[in-house]
């Protein structure tokens, strides 16, 4: 999938097409985060299956699935719906939602309150509307390719550039690729070692809008998928920020390598990520 800056969303989408897509997500993320709101709350019984080594599925993710998909699926009955707790519903291949319907499972489960809901609409490759909502602060990131991103309605910033020495950033740990916690650990070091701090916050949706909101300077994870990245990389973009993958390219929705900020502190990282660079590189035999 492509992201350059080339294509904006009028010219890919059809403003009456925008303006529904908008109102359908927001609709759909509202009212899965006010289930997840209720059920984080109420800390209630609360159904967990096991998906495969240290990753979980509970009944809310579900939920919340059903009710973001049937949203969708009753305004574009002809788009692609691609989303994590289910197998793809494969119609238009030119319009693809992408969506994660509660990003932070495990905070959810344990109650740690960093959640979100991740919503984005890719056209023909190019992903050019997404949304991150925090149900429990009740903040939605939006971006609109080409037109900038907001939360809860006030324009975000173009991301500034600061000193590395003052920079906060976010990471996410390799939970499932343990094998590989021997490298990530090396570049956390070499990267901890040179900057004012480091948050494992546990949503990667929601790391990545703190970047584009200026919270923190800079984000880097192994292995994500497309669901937990598509809507946070454009509000990125959309603020000025470079979103890569290890290799700087843009392949990061497709091999899950993610490494995103201001220009610097994004070279910054690139930089210091050769050890992983070099190992899945070893692992993949190429
Ligand atoms: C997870 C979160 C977490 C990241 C994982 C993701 P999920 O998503 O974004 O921060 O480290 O790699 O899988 O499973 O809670 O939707
Ligand atoms: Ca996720
Ligand atoms: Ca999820």
């Amino acid at each position: 999938m492509k992201d350059g800056r080339c294509q904006d969303t009028d010219s890919l989408l059809h403003p009456q097409e925008a303006k529904l897509a908008r109102h359908t997500a927001r609709l759909a993320i509202f009212e899965a985060g006010a289930l997840i709101r209720e059920k984080f709350q109420s800390r209630g019984p609360l159904a967990v299956e096991s998906k495969g080594a240290f990753d979980f599925v509970t009944e809310v993710d579900r939920s919340c699935e059903d009710l973001i998909l049937n949203r969708i699926r009753k305004a574009f009955p002809d788009h692609t719906l691609m989303s994590e707790e289910r197998p793809i519903e494969n119609h238009s291949p030119s319009h693809v939602w992408i969506v994660d319907p509660l990003d932070g499972t495990t905070n959810f489960i344990h109650g740690f309150p960093m959640i979100a809901v991740s919503v984005a609409l890719a056209v023909r490759g190019r992903i050019v509307m997404g949304w991150v909502f925090d149900p429990l602060r009740h903040e939605l990131f939006e971006a609109c390719r080409g037109h900038g991103a907001s939360c809860n309605g006030r324009p975000l910033e173009v991301l500034r550039e600061t000193p590395l020495e003052q920079a906060l950033l976010a990471t996410g740990f390799p939970f499932r690729a343990k094998e590989l916690l021997e490298p990530y650990l090396r570049v956390f070091k070499e990267v901890f070692c040179e900057v004012s701090g480091i948050r494992r916050a546990g949503s990667a949706a929601l790391d990545l809008a703190y970047v584009a909101a200026g919270r923190v300077q800079g984000f880097w994870e192994i292995g994500l998928k497309p669901w937990d990245v598509a809507a946070g990389a454009l509000l990125i973009r959309e603020v000025g920020g470079t979103v890569t993958d290890f290799w700087a390219t843009e392949s990061y929705l497709e091999n899950g390598h993610i490494v995103a900020g201001s220009t610097s502190v994004h070279r910054f990282l690139l930089e210091k990520i050769e050890p992983l660079r070099g190992e899945l590189k070893r692992r993949s035999g190429s």
